[in-house]
Protein backbone atom coordinates (compact mmCIF):
# COMPACT_ATOMS: atom_id res chain seq x y z
CA UNK A 1 0.00 0.00 0.00
CA UNK A 2 2.84 2.10 0.83
CA UNK A 3 6.00 2.37 -1.56
CA UNK A 4 9.66 2.32 0.15
CA UNK A 5 9.89 5.68 -1.00
CA UNK A 6 7.67 7.12 1.06
CA UNK A 7 8.71 5.14 3.65
CA UNK A 8 12.23 6.21 3.47
CA UNK A 9 11.42 9.85 3.55
CA UNK A 10 8.95 9.53 6.49
CA UNK A 11 12.04 7.82 8.81
CA UNK A 12 14.69 10.28 7.20
CA UNK A 13 12.54 13.71 7.60
CA UNK A 14 13.86 16.24 10.19
CA UNK A 15 10.57 18.06 10.04
CA UNK A 16 7.59 17.30 9.10
CA UNK A 17 4.57 19.80 8.72
CA UNK A 18 1.07 17.82 9.48
CA UNK A 19 -2.19 20.47 7.85
CA UNK A 20 -4.99 19.31 9.33
CA UNK A 21 -8.71 19.82 8.77
CA UNK A 22 -12.28 19.19 10.02
CA UNK A 23 -11.74 15.50 8.24
CA UNK A 24 -9.19 14.46 10.99
CA UNK A 25 -11.64 14.91 13.59
CA UNK A 26 -14.86 13.56 11.73
CA UNK A 27 -14.33 9.93 13.36
CA UNK A 28 -14.30 11.52 16.51
CA UNK A 29 -17.82 12.70 16.08
CA UNK A 30 -17.11 16.28 15.35
CA UNK A 31 -18.96 17.71 12.22
CA UNK A 32 -17.01 18.62 9.39
CA UNK A 33 -18.10 21.76 7.65
CA UNK A 34 -18.94 21.09 3.59
CA UNK A 35 -20.27 17.38 4.76
CA UNK A 36 -23.65 17.08 2.27
CA UNK A 37 -25.68 15.87 4.74
CA UNK A 38 -24.28 16.30 7.91
CA UNK A 39 -21.65 19.46 7.74
CA UNK A 40 -21.91 22.63 10.30
CA UNK A 41 -22.82 24.39 6.85
CA UNK A 42 -25.60 22.19 5.78
CA UNK A 43 -27.75 22.96 9.29
CA UNK A 44 -26.40 26.12 10.89
CA UNK A 45 -26.68 29.71 9.43
CA UNK A 46 -23.10 30.26 8.50
CA UNK A 47 -23.77 33.98 8.46
CA UNK A 48 -25.30 33.79 12.28
CA UNK A 49 -22.17 31.83 13.61
CA UNK A 50 -19.50 32.67 11.22
CA UNK A 51 -19.28 36.16 10.26
CA UNK A 52 -18.89 39.21 13.16
CA UNK A 53 -21.62 41.03 11.15
CA UNK A 54 -24.33 38.22 12.23
CA UNK A 55 -23.06 37.58 15.83
CA UNK A 56 -23.61 41.54 16.27
CA UNK A 57 -26.69 41.30 14.98
CA UNK A 58 -27.82 38.90 17.33
CA UNK A 59 -25.17 38.20 19.79
CA UNK A 60 -27.11 36.21 22.56
CA UNK A 61 -28.01 33.69 20.01
CA UNK A 62 -24.12 33.46 18.79
CA UNK A 63 -22.56 33.03 22.39
CA UNK A 64 -25.55 30.24 23.09
CA UNK A 65 -24.29 28.36 19.87
CA UNK A 66 -20.79 28.38 20.90
CA UNK A 67 -20.98 27.58 24.20
CA UNK A 68 -23.29 24.00 23.10
CA UNK A 69 -20.74 23.39 20.49
CA UNK A 70 -18.00 23.88 23.12
CA UNK A 71 -19.53 21.76 25.03
CA UNK A 72 -19.87 19.36 22.02
CA UNK A 73 -16.11 19.12 21.60
CA UNK A 74 -15.69 18.57 25.21
CA UNK A 75 -17.82 15.25 25.09
CA UNK A 76 -15.66 14.00 22.06
CA UNK A 77 -12.21 11.71 22.27
CA UNK A 78 -9.14 11.97 19.93
CA UNK A 79 -9.47 9.52 17.28
CA UNK A 80 -6.45 7.06 15.93
CA UNK A 81 -5.85 9.39 13.74
CA UNK A 82 -4.98 12.47 16.29
CA UNK A 83 -3.07 9.53 18.97
CA UNK A 84 -0.88 8.57 15.51
CA UNK A 85 -0.05 12.28 14.71
CA UNK A 86 0.98 12.53 18.49
CA UNK A 87 2.94 9.57 18.30
CA UNK A 88 5.16 10.92 14.71
CA UNK A 89 6.29 14.27 17.17
CA UNK A 90 8.08 11.54 19.15
CA UNK A 91 9.72 9.66 16.39
CA UNK A 92 11.11 12.63 14.75
CA UNK A 93 13.22 15.66 15.00
CA UNK A 94 10.21 18.25 14.30
CA UNK A 95 6.94 17.61 13.97
CA UNK A 96 4.63 20.89 13.03
CA UNK A 97 1.02 19.94 13.54
CA UNK A 98 -0.94 23.59 11.75
CA UNK A 99 -4.96 22.84 12.18
CA UNK A 100 -7.44 24.34 11.00
CA UNK A 101 -9.96 22.96 13.65
CA UNK A 102 -10.69 24.88 16.47
CA UNK A 103 -11.04 21.82 18.62
CA UNK A 104 -8.42 20.98 20.63
CA UNK A 105 -8.41 17.26 20.02
CA UNK A 106 -4.97 17.36 18.83
CA UNK A 107 -3.51 18.54 22.08
CA UNK A 108 -5.45 16.31 23.92
CA UNK A 109 -4.12 13.53 22.47
CA UNK A 110 -0.61 14.90 23.42
CA UNK A 111 0.17 16.81 20.20
CA UNK A 112 2.32 19.88 21.26
CA UNK A 113 3.84 22.13 18.72
CA UNK A 114 0.37 22.95 17.46
CA UNK A 115 -1.16 26.22 15.17
CA UNK A 116 -4.54 26.92 15.22
CA UNK A 117 -4.22 29.35 12.28
CA UNK A 118 -8.43 29.75 12.85
CA UNK A 119 -8.47 30.24 16.28
CA UNK A 120 -9.78 27.90 19.08
CA UNK A 121 -13.04 27.20 20.38
CA UNK A 122 -12.00 27.64 24.08
CA UNK A 123 -10.72 31.03 23.82
CA UNK A 124 -12.60 34.10 24.16
CA UNK A 125 -11.42 37.76 23.06
CA UNK A 126 -13.10 41.64 23.45
CA UNK A 127 -15.22 42.70 20.47
CA UNK A 128 -13.85 45.91 21.53
CA UNK A 129 -10.22 46.03 23.42
CA UNK A 130 -7.83 43.47 23.31
CA UNK A 131 -8.72 41.52 25.89
CA UNK A 132 -8.31 37.49 25.73
CA UNK A 133 -8.90 34.85 27.37
CA UNK A 134 -9.31 30.84 27.94
CA UNK A 135 -12.47 29.55 29.40
CA UNK A 136 -11.71 27.10 32.36
CA UNK A 137 -12.40 23.48 31.49
CA UNK A 138 -15.15 23.67 34.53
CA UNK A 139 -17.20 25.58 32.88
CA UNK A 140 -16.88 24.12 29.60
CA UNK A 141 -18.23 20.89 31.43
CA UNK A 142 -21.41 22.37 32.07
CA UNK A 143 -24.12 20.75 30.15
CA UNK A 144 -25.52 22.25 27.14
CA UNK A 145 -27.66 20.24 25.50
CA UNK A 146 -28.76 22.62 22.81
CA UNK A 147 -27.78 25.75 21.07
CA UNK A 148 -30.14 28.49 23.21
CA UNK A 149 -29.65 31.65 23.40
CA UNK A 150 -27.01 32.97 26.05
CA UNK A 151 -26.18 36.62 26.96
CA UNK A 152 -22.14 37.15 26.44
CA UNK A 153 -19.31 37.60 28.77
CA UNK A 154 -18.85 40.78 29.96
CA UNK A 155 -15.43 42.21 29.10
CA UNK A 156 -13.20 42.91 32.16
CA UNK A 157 -11.32 45.06 31.10
CA UNK A 158 -13.71 47.43 28.78
CA UNK A 159 -17.21 46.20 29.77
CA UNK A 160 -18.00 45.64 26.09
CA UNK A 161 -19.33 42.65 24.87
CA UNK A 162 -17.09 38.87 24.43
CA UNK A 163 -16.85 36.93 21.05
CA UNK A 164 -15.32 33.31 20.30
CA UNK A 165 -11.65 34.14 19.54
CA UNK A 166 -12.10 31.94 16.68
CA UNK A 167 -11.01 33.85 12.80
CA UNK A 168 -14.72 34.29 11.04
CA UNK A 169 -15.39 34.64 7.03
CA UNK A 170 -13.57 38.25 6.19
CA UNK A 171 -11.57 37.82 9.21
CA UNK A 172 -7.52 37.91 9.02
CA UNK A 173 -5.68 34.69 10.16
CA UNK A 174 -3.87 35.70 13.77
CA UNK A 175 -0.53 36.82 12.04
CA UNK A 176 2.14 35.45 13.97
CA UNK A 177 1.21 31.64 13.85
CA UNK A 178 0.21 32.19 10.35
CA UNK A 179 3.75 33.58 10.04
CA UNK A 180 4.81 30.25 11.48
CA UNK A 181 2.41 28.29 9.47
CA UNK A 182 3.77 29.90 6.31
CA UNK A 183 7.66 29.41 7.27
CA UNK A 184 7.35 25.49 7.96
CA UNK A 185 5.18 24.92 5.02
CA UNK A 186 7.70 26.32 3.03
CA UNK A 187 10.33 24.90 4.81
CA UNK A 188 9.80 21.57 5.79
CA UNK A 189 10.97 18.39 4.32
CA UNK A 190 7.21 16.80 4.04
CA UNK A 191 3.94 17.67 4.44
CA UNK A 192 0.78 15.31 5.35
CA UNK A 193 -2.41 16.75 4.41
CA UNK A 194 -5.09 15.27 6.16
CA UNK A 195 -8.79 16.05 5.90
CA UNK A 196 -9.40 19.07 4.16
CA UNK A 197 -11.65 20.46 1.44
CA UNK A 198 -8.80 22.84 1.00
CA UNK A 199 -11.63 25.14 -0.19
CA UNK A 200 -11.02 27.82 2.11
CA UNK A 201 -8.35 30.30 2.14
CA UNK A 202 -5.88 31.65 3.37
CA UNK A 203 -5.30 28.32 4.73
CA UNK A 204 -5.72 26.23 2.07
CA UNK A 205 -2.68 27.94 0.36
CA UNK A 206 -0.37 26.19 2.79
CA UNK A 207 -0.89 22.93 1.02
CA UNK A 208 -0.10 25.15 -2.31
CA UNK A 209 3.23 26.66 -0.43
CA UNK A 210 4.62 23.21 -0.64
CA UNK A 211 3.92 21.82 -3.53
CA UNK A 212 4.98 24.96 -5.11
CA UNK A 213 8.52 24.57 -3.64
CA UNK A 214 8.18 20.70 -4.68
CA UNK A 215 8.26 19.55 -0.89
CA UNK A 216 7.39 15.76 -1.10
CA UNK A 217 3.50 15.57 -0.11
CA UNK A 218 0.74 13.26 0.99
CA UNK A 219 -2.76 13.77 1.17
CA UNK A 220 -5.40 11.46 2.75
CA UNK A 221 -9.01 12.02 2.48
CA UNK A 222 -12.01 10.10 1.56
CA UNK A 223 -13.20 12.06 -0.79
CA UNK A 224 -11.47 14.01 -4.09
CA UNK A 225 -10.36 17.33 -3.87
CA UNK A 226 -8.40 20.06 -6.41
CA UNK A 227 -4.95 18.78 -4.95
CA UNK A 228 -5.38 15.19 -6.34
CA UNK A 229 -3.24 15.36 -9.00
CA UNK A 230 -1.02 17.58 -7.80
CA UNK A 231 0.55 15.90 -4.12
CA UNK A 232 3.41 13.36 -4.17
CA UNK A 233 1.42 10.52 -2.65
CA UNK A 234 -2.87 10.89 -2.34
CA UNK A 235 -4.51 7.91 -0.22
CA UNK A 236 -8.18 7.54 -0.83
CA UNK A 237 -9.65 6.96 2.63
CA UNK A 238 -10.00 7.91 6.35
CA UNK A 239 -7.30 9.51 8.64
CA UNK A 240 -7.75 7.03 11.45
CA UNK A 241 -7.53 4.35 9.05
CA UNK A 242 -4.78 5.16 6.76
CA UNK A 243 -2.35 7.64 9.24
CA UNK A 244 -2.11 4.93 11.98
CA UNK A 245 -0.88 2.16 9.17
CA UNK A 246 1.99 4.42 7.45
CA UNK A 247 3.75 5.28 10.70
CA UNK A 248 3.90 1.49 11.60
CA UNK A 249 5.45 1.08 7.89
CA UNK A 250 7.65 3.40 8.63
CA UNK A 251 8.43 3.34 12.48
CA UNK A 252 7.05 -0.42 13.41
CA UNK A 253 4.05 -0.73 16.31
CA UNK A 254 3.51 2.24 17.83
CA UNK A 255 2.58 2.60 21.68
N1 LIG B 1 -10.53 11.26 7.27
C1 LIG B 1 -9.97 12.18 6.44
N2 LIG B 1 -10.69 13.13 5.82
C2 LIG B 1 -12.01 13.14 6.02
C3 LIG B 1 -12.66 12.21 6.86
C4 LIG B 1 -11.85 11.23 7.50
N3 LIG B 1 -12.37 10.31 8.31
N4 LIG B 1 -13.98 12.47 6.85
C5 LIG B 1 -14.16 13.53 6.04
N5 LIG B 1 -12.98 13.94 5.53
C6 LIG B 1 -12.70 15.03 4.60
C7 LIG B 1 -13.82 15.41 3.67
O1 LIG B 1 -13.81 14.58 2.51
C8 LIG B 1 -13.48 16.85 3.32
O2 LIG B 1 -12.62 16.93 2.20
O3 LIG B 1 -12.49 16.21 5.38
C9 LIG B 1 -12.73 17.34 4.57
C10 LIG B 1 -13.49 18.35 5.38
O4 LIG B 1 -13.67 19.49 4.61
P1 LIG B 1 -14.40 20.80 5.18
O5 LIG B 1 -15.70 20.42 5.81
O6 LIG B 1 -14.44 21.79 4.10
O7 LIG B 1 -13.43 21.25 6.37
P2 LIG B 1 -12.08 22.09 6.29
O8 LIG B 1 -11.32 21.78 5.05
O9 LIG B 1 -11.40 21.90 7.58
O10 LIG B 1 -12.66 23.56 6.18
C11 LIG B 1 -11.78 24.65 6.21
O11 LIG B 1 -13.63 26.13 6.39
O12 LIG B 1 -15.65 27.04 7.21
C12 LIG B 1 -14.28 26.98 7.34
O13 LIG B 1 -13.20 27.74 9.24
C13 LIG B 1 -13.78 26.58 8.70
O14 LIG B 1 -11.57 25.69 9.25
C14 LIG B 1 -12.71 25.53 8.41
C15 LIG B 1 -12.39 25.80 6.96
Amino acid sequence: MFSENLIQKLQNSKHVVVFTGAGVSAESGVPTFRDVENGLWENFDVMKIGTEQGYLQDPSFGWGWYEWARHQVFLKQPNPAHYAIAQLAEKLPKVTVVTQNVDDLHERDGSLDVLHIHGALNDVCCLYCDYKSTLPQSRIAIEVEQPISSPPDICPLCSSIMRPHVVWFGENLPSDIWQKAKEASEQCDLMLIIGTSGLIYPAASLADRAIYKKIESVQINPDATDIDTLVTHNFRGKAGEILPLLFEAAFGEMK
